[in-house]
């Protein structure tokens, strides 16, 4: 059972909720179904950007869902995870109270910012140009045919740089989660990867 402390979560750890010794199911979730997601989108935007348009890539981008699905989704399950992680901050594995362990929270806290921003900022340009934006047979986005240029601005000078800027990150990301596991053989990959065993 958990306590509002967490104090208690060490000995009864909730399967679902956070705890200072590992992520809890919910977040677990979360952080995987994103990784994929925006892991495939950068992915076959490298493939289409070094190898262009061509039979290949057309098979290798029906492997998985379209670019605009994948940034609602992101939008979406972006939005849970924020309000996820607000609700278990308590109760997360704590930051090290040290310069790496400081950039690894900005880190983060920037990844919060852009999973958000970057489809949110194409939706809006969407709407801006009046193209609206259809999905999954929902209008999510009114088609108005009306040109509004403030909101296609952010879009047209931002939504490609930061999703770049992002992809870089990520790779930063995952490169220091295996030296984590390799180098320092410590329990930073286990305790998202869930096979950290609690104490
Ligand atoms: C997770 C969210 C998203 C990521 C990481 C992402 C990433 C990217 C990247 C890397 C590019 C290529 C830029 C270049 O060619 O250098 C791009 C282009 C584009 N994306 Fe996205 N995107 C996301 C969501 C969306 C959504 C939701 C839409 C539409 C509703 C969208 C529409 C476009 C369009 C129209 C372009 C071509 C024009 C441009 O570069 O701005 N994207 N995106
Ligand atoms: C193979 C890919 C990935 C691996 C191996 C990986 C690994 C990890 C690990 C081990 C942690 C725990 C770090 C800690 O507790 O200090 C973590 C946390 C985190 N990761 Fe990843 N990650 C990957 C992909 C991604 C991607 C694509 C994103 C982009 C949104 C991301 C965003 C985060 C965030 C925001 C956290 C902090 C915990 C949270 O709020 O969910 N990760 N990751």
């Amino acid at each position: 059972m958990e306590t509002a402390s967490g104090a208690a979560d060490e000995k009864h750890p909730s399967l679902w909720l956070d705890s200072s010794a590992r992520y809890g199911l919910v977040s677990r979730f979360l952080h995987w179904s994103i990784a994929y997601l925006l892991i495939w989108q950068m992915v076959t935007l490298l493939g289409w950007r070094l190898i262009g348009d061509g039979p290949f890539m057309r098979s290798v981008s029906e492997l998985g869902p379209y670019h605009g699905t994948v940034g609602v989704l992101v939008l979406s399950l972006g939005v849970a995870r924020l309000v996820w992680a607000i609700a278990n901050r308590h109760r997360r594995p704590p930051y090290d109270r040290t310069v790496s362990g400081l950039i690894a929270r900005l880190a983060h806290e920037l990844f919060y910012a852009l999973m958000i921003a970057i489809p949110a900022i194409a939706l809006l340009r969407a709407y801006g140009k009046g193209r609206g934006y259809e999905q999954w047979g929902l209008q999510l986005v009114p088609k108005t045919d009306t040109e509004i240029a403030w909101m296609m601005a952010p879009a047209d000078a931002l939504h490609g740089l930061l999703a770049w800027t992002f992809g870089a990150l990520i790779a930063g990301h995952v490169g220091m989660a295996f030296w984590h596991r390799i180098v320092r053989r410590d329990g930073v990959l286990r305790r998202m990867a869930g096979t950290l065993k609690p104490a």
